[in-house]
């Protein structure tokens, strides 16, 4: 990525030796050995028996070899590797245990954590002047920050999330916090600070769209500085949404996103209030929230967009043609009654579409609860009024599967709150985890080759 272009002006960013994470231990080289899952296309998911995949010490899959038991792994692959027994470390599914990809949640404010299951009665804009901005505002205090975020991380990885698309809050040294946890973690993120110049309470809001930029450059210098090939982190531009973002800052933002070429997420189309909101704020774009962003030079191929629960035909063609994606959120979307997202029309579309926990609005971290919501959301999409014939608007388990998307490994066992009875298929073992399991089926976690995390 190139420069960045930051100002003279801005002061050097200070990281208090507290927050520097440690360097991680040089990683072995990795072989696993057992039943793979994973989804080849949308829908389809492939099962891989008696395999062998071998992962170098920089986390690069190097070898996937079938019909491979531990002898054969010794006595042929190893050798053919050029990698010796003793600094491999070699991990060995049991029968009932699989390797599943990691989990990509493409959506979740690490901020709001602790309001995890807090929302009442409320919808979109009053929960978020009772429930959100209070709590994201109290994080400017560093150790609460430093709490709450090291908690959503170990969580997230212990559900088995290897990526997450994070949103922190207005704060420079609270989301610098966030990235350097992430990192000392071993968490693959998105690290965005929320840029909001309108609309929320004068206690949380940046002063000026300039303020919003200036303070946005640091925490994207911050994380290039910890990790300058954005091998585990990533700064993501993330205008909160709309009705919280002034014209001015939402050009610059645009600009921002053209010169760096980096990622933005934002929230679209989530609450019919909202949306009446931007339509009232931006007249100009007729009442299409969509066409809001893309003036502004917000819909990229490298865009986020929350929720699209309410989008027009029009406004999903637009996303399409920006090639931006879309992170369905039904945990979310039923718990503070936004509406339920049609995800085969947005697929239909063209459109990309993982899932995300977007916790608080959701109340789980778990992606695999997003999933199974996503699963009801779909049939309450077809059995909406004049949708109760359309079959194909349900999802189906191998395609919630692929909405989850896939990532670094986790190792998962068939326990906790799954019974197998041992005559069960690979496929209805799948339906049973997904519709039943949670984190105790999710043994041991590894990003780029590194164990973030084990289940004792
Ligand atoms: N729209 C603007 N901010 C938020 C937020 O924090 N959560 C959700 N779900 N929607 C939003
Ligand atoms: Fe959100």
């Amino acid at each position: 990525m190139g420069d960045i272009g930051l100002p003279a002006s801005i002061p050097p960013v200070v990281v208090s030796s507290e927050t520097s994470p440690p360097p991680p231990p040089p990683a072995k080289n990795k072989l696993f050995l057992g039943t793979f899952i994973h989804s080849k296309t949308l829908g389809l998911l492939e099962y891989l028996h008696k395999t062998a995949v071998a992962v170098n010490s920089l986390g690069t899959v190097v070898a996937i070899s079938p019909d491979t038991d531990l002898t054969t792994a010794q006595t042929v692959l190893l050798p053919q590797l050029g990698w010796s027994p003793d600094t491999t470390d070699i991990t060995t599914a049991k029968p009932n245990q699989f390797f599943f990809p990691g989990f990509i949640d493409t959506h979740l404010h690490a901020s709001q954590y602790p309001n995890a299951g807090l929302f009442g009665n409320s919808t979109l804009l009053d929960w978020l002047n009772t429930y959100t901005f209070p709590l994201e505002a109290s994080l400017s205090e560093l150790s609460k920050a430093k709490k709450v975020y090291s908690r959503v991380i170990a969580k997230t990885l212990s559900h088995g999330t290897t990526t997450a698309a994070y949103y922190a809050t207005i704060d420079v040294a609270a989301t610098n916090l966030l990235a350097d946890l992430c990192l000392a973690s071993g968490q693959r993120a998105l690290i965005g600070r929320v840029c909001m110049d309108q609309l929320g309470p004068s206690y949380y809001l940046d002063e000026s769209p300039g303020e919003s930029i200036t303070k946005t450059k640091q925490c994207i210098e911050h994380v290039l500085q910890q990790d300058p090939k954005m091998e585990l982190i990533t700064p993501v531009i993330t205008p909160r949404f709309a009705p919280a973002c002034s014209a001015p800052l939402m050009t610059q933002l645009g600009q921002l996103a053209k010169e760096t070429n980096l990622p933005i997420q934002t929230h679209i189309s989530e609450n019919k209030n909202e949306i009446a909101l931007v339509g009232r704020l931006f007249p100009d774009a007729g009442g299409s929230y969509a066409e809001v962003y893309d003036t502004f030079g917000l819909l990229t191929p490298k865009t986020i967009l929350a929720h699209a629960v309410h989008l027009t035909d029009k406004e999903a063609d637009l996303v399409r043609e920006r090639g931006s994606k879309v992170s369905h959120c039904p945990c979310s979307n039923s718990a503070i009654a936004s509406g339920a997202a049609r995800v085969r029309w947005l697929l239909d579309k063209g459109i990309e579409v993982g899932l995300g926990t977007d916790v608080s609005g959701g109340y789980s971290v778990s992606v695999l609860e997003a999933a199974r919501q996503a699963v009801l959301v779909s049939r309450h999409v077809c059995m909406d009024e004049g949708r109760s014939g359309e079959e194909r608007e349900k999802l189906s388990v191998e395609e919630l599967v692929g909405l989850c998307e896939v990532d670094s490994d986790e190792e998962g066992e068939e326990e906790g709150n799954v019974d197998v009875f041992g005559w069960e298929s690979w496929e209805e073992r799948v339906a049973k985890w997904v519709y039943n399991g949670d984190d105790r089926n999710t043994k041991k976690v590894w990003v780029r080759g590194r164990l973030v995390h084990e289940r004792r």
